[in-house]
Order: structure tokens, then sequence, then C-alpha cells
């Protein structure tokens, strides 16, 4: 048996045993890089724990670890401490402000490709159990159309598509998207593409963000996204930055604090609209192996 054939294999025993509560994922993704990801994903998990939601996030970036510094945290060990050395789920979650608990992907995520059908099935057992820990997990990528961004964008329920009126992340944007639904194996009714327009300058700006992309994708593509909202460009938050500190926590009266706010506000009472797939967490990594695997 190949490997993608044990993989195959491996997901359809387990999709069978899918838990029947599993934390909602969302995966943070932009076209172009430095628009603001790592900082929906680190505020809206703010806002989330306020609103009494267990979080944890899952940093999938290969490259800089964004979320540890921007938490200022120091993750002790990563994903690849739980494959390769034995470390449980539990230990690899590093606590970070508010109780939000951090999953480093580290170089793990790079290895993924070339496990053993044991340590897939450990590795997926293990992520399983996030659904005991969590009530949501937000998963934050690297930029850009590189390969494994896509897989996890296609493997994800929900997806936060993160772009600035800049007429380069637009476009960006756009290649993103394209390539996404020409892929053929990405099922456009499985995955719920979000919209969060960052870094404008006006509400009418904001808008136009979604309108632009919206209307290149249901015209060129004939799919559908949606708007969760927009964050304001705002110094308080990136004197927050600056400071390794979580504009959220420490002034949650700025205006980008707000509007993260209203995000996350969004995103939970979008609950009933998400396309309801069972496994959680599990079933995202088991959509990303079977297709690398493939
Ligand atoms: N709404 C905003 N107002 C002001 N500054 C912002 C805003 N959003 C992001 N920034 C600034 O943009 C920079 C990049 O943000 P962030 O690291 O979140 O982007 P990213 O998309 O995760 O980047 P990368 O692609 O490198 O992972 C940060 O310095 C941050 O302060
Ligand atoms: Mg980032």
């Amino acid at each position: 048996m190949d490997q993608a054939e044990q993989l195959r294999n491996v997901i359809k025993q387990k999709s069978k045993e899918a838990p029947p509560n599993c934390a909602r994922v969302v995966t943070v993704t932009s076209g172009k890089g430095g628009v603001g990801k790592s900082n929906v994903a680190v505020n809206m998990a703010v806002w989330f724990r306020k609103m009494g939601k267990r979080v944890l996030i899952f940093d999938a970036d290969l490259g800089l670890a964004n979320v540890e510094v921007m938490l200022g945290a120091v993750p002790e060990y990563n994903l690849s401490d739980l494959i390769y050395r034995g470390k449980s789920i539990r230990e690899i979650i590093t606590p970070g402000p508010m109780d939000i608990g951090l999953i480093s992907g580290g170089l793990g995520i790079s290895g993924l490709n070339n496990l053993s059908k044991d340590q897939i099935l450990y590795l997926v057992h293990s992520l399983s159990e996030l659904n005991e820990l969590a009530d949501i997990i937000v998963i934050d990528t690297g930029a850009g159309i590189s390969d494994s961004v896509l897989e996890f964008v296609m493997a994800s329920p929900e997806v936060l598509l993160v772009s600035t009126p800049e007429p380069s992340s637009l476009t960006d944007s756009y290649s993103l998207l394209k390539a996404l639904y020409r892929n053929p194996i990405f099922y456009k009714d499985r995955v719920r593409i979000n919209i969060v327009a960052n870094k404008v300058g006006s509400s009418e700006e904001g808008k136009a963000v979604y309108a632009r992309l919206n209307a290149v994708v249901s015209q060129f593509l004939k799919g559908s996204i949606y708007f969760l909202g927009m964050i304001p460009q705002d110094r308080e938050m990136e004197a927050a930055v600056r400071s390794q500190r979580v504009v959220s926590v420490e002034r949650p009266n700025a205006p980008s604090s707000r509007a993260f706010q209203v995000l996350a506000n969004n995103y939970i009472n979008n609950e009933n609209k998400m396309i309801s797939v069972h496994g959680g967490i599990a079933q995202v990594l088991m959509n990303f192996l079977s297709r690398i695997g493939n």
C-alpha cells in the first residue's frame, strides 16, 4: 500500500468515528504578505475569549513565528515534538495572554507529507483531543499562493481572507481566489470564504474591498464570498504591535479593537450559516494530508 492509499484508508476509517462536538476551525490567510493576518488571528482570539469561548491559535506559518512574536510568548515545543518526540498535545500548547492557547507548527508542518501511517494516526488522534480543550481554533497561515497555504485553505470549512484596499493586495487576493477556484480539488460548497478588509480609511473603502472581490468572483469564477467586516488603519494598533502587545487587550476601546469586536461577533453570529464539517481540526488535517498524499 502506498502512502496516499494509507492516508485515504485512515481518513475513511476516522471520518466514521468523528466526535459530535467539534471546535470551529477558521483559517486566516491572504494573497499578499503583511496585510494583517496575524493581527486578525490574535485580536479575534482575544474577543472570542472575552465572549467566554475557549480559544487556540495554531501557527501554521512556516516562515517567521508571527503569533509568538506578537504575543511575546516563547513556545518550548512545537508540532514536531508531538510527531517525532512523543510529546502530548497538551504539552505542546503554550499559554498566551487571557488563556489563549498557542500551538506552534514550526517545522512540523513541512514534514507532514512524509509521515508514516502510525505517525498520522497519532497526530489525528492528538488533534481530535483539541475538541475537548477549545471551542474555536484559529489557524494563522503564511501569505501567498504556496501549495501548503492553499491546501490549508481548501481543507478548512471556514476561511478569513484578509485584504487591504491597496491595489496590489486586491490583485493578490484575487489571484489566491482564482488559484483556489481553479484547483480541481477545491469544493466551493465546502469552504465558506469571508473577506476581512483591513487598514481601511473609511467605511466606503472597506465595503469597496469586498464589492470588488465579490464582483470578480461571482462573474469570472461563479463563486460566492461573504463579507465579515472591516478594520480601520489605526495608530494605536501599530503602537501595540511595536511593543509586542495586543491592541484588543491593552486598548479595548481603540478603533481597531472595537472593529475586531464587531468582527468576532459577526463570526459567532454566522454559526448557523457555517458549513458543518464533522471531525473539526482532525478532519481539517486529514483533508490536508489526503491531498498532499495524492
Ligand atoms: N489596521 C491596522 N492599522 C495599522 N497597522 C496595521 C493594521 N493591520 C496591520 N497593521 C500593521 O501591519 C503590519 C503587518 O501585520 P501582520 O503581521 O498582522 O500581517 P501578516 O499578514 O500576518 O504578515 P505576514 O504575511 O508577514 O505574516 C504590522 O506591523 C501591523 O502593525
Ligand atoms: Mg503573519
